[in-house]
């Protein structure tokens, strides 16, 4: 039974499964009462859109209740107290706590103090496990499957915590990984084994180049809160851009996600592009997120 979500490592092949099928009725129909009565705490220690409104909303739609914070300055953090303190002290108030935060490792500290189930809604750079259940969905729903796909991931694939999740995902199914980026924004080499040993095809690149053999191109944003030189940053940014160009020879089926917020990696033009995703994309961080908590709260 599923209590906590930290990693996407805590869910076998089949917990996913379920999700992803739960989240297909809730693409259905999104309104009930399933959660009516529940407190659901959502904190959020660092900026969010799509998270925290999705995770809120997801509530809402059930029937449930929302308290929390969307930046750590209205927290008692602000005044000193400890995450441990802060979780122990709202796991009374709630039924189940979603917590974004800074440090990674954060939301495992969280978990080991909570009274309630804790959801990771982004530890640092370390992962982004609710992100990768609406990014396989995603892909789940373009492609009619997960098995043996030809994934391309572009961007920052050293601090994109999103692509930390969703690689440790995908190796559960055959993929064939192109992984897109500047050297110094390349996989951290513990990823890139993991996807080798679980019996991936790994290849690099440092341009965007050719994507008619890919299925998805996973572009992200370069993680500029996560370097501790900014000048190294204004370094590596703005290398990789998308444009039209580069889809002319793509698949019928190719499809462009991006977790966003996008910074200046997708040209504007490519919205318009029928292999532009992600904002259906957003929309499916409510579907995944309502089966995530109601699996959590009731499952
Ligand atoms: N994808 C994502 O985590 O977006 P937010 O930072 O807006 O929540």
């Amino acid at each position: 039974m599923l209590k906590s979500l930290i990693s996407i490592d805590d869910l076998s092949e089949a917990q996913i499964n379920q999700l992803l099928k739960k989240a297909q009725q809730f693409e259905l129909n999104h309104h009930s009462d399933q959660l009516k009565g529940k407190v659901v705490a959502s904190l959020f220690f660092e900026p969010s859109t799509r998270t925290r409104l999705s995770f809120e909303s997801a509530i809402s739609y059930l029937g449930g209740s929302v308290i929390g914070f969307a930046s750590a300055d209205t927290s008692s953090q602000s005044k000193g107290e400890s995450l441990e303190d802060t979780i122990r002290a709202i796991s009374q108030y709630a039924d189940a706590i979603v917590i974004r935060h800074g440090e990674a490792g954060s939301a495992s500290r969280a978990q080991a103090v909570s009274g309630v189930p804790i959801v990771n809604a982004g530890d640092g750079s370390n992962e982004h496990p609710t992100q990768t259940l609406l990014d396989l969905y995603s892909i789940q729903s373009t492609q009619g499957g997960l098995e043996g796909l030809n994934i391309a991931l572009a961007g920052d694939l050293k601090y994109g915590r999103t692509v930390h999740s969703l690689v440790k995902a995908l190796t559960r199914y055959r993929i064939n990984f192109t992984l897109i980026a500047d050297d110094y924004l390349q996989l951290p080499q513990d990823l890139v084994k993991l996807a080798q040993d679980s019996g991936c095809q790994v290849q690099f690149r440092s341009s965007i180049g050719q994507l008619d053999k890919q299925d998805i191109l996973y572009m992200t944003r370069v993680q500029k809160e996560r370097f501790d030189d900014p000048a190294k940053y204004f370094e590596v940014a703005g290398r990789l851009k998308l444009s039209l160009e580069d889809l002319v020879d793509t698949k019928e089926t190719f499809r462009v996600l991006h977790p966003l917020p996008r910074v200046d990696e997708i040209d504007l033009a490519v919205d318009k592009h029928p292999a532009a995703y992600y904002f259906e994309q957003v929309r499916n961080g409510l579907y995944v997120r309502q089966a995530l908590l109601y699996t959590i709260l009731n499952g």
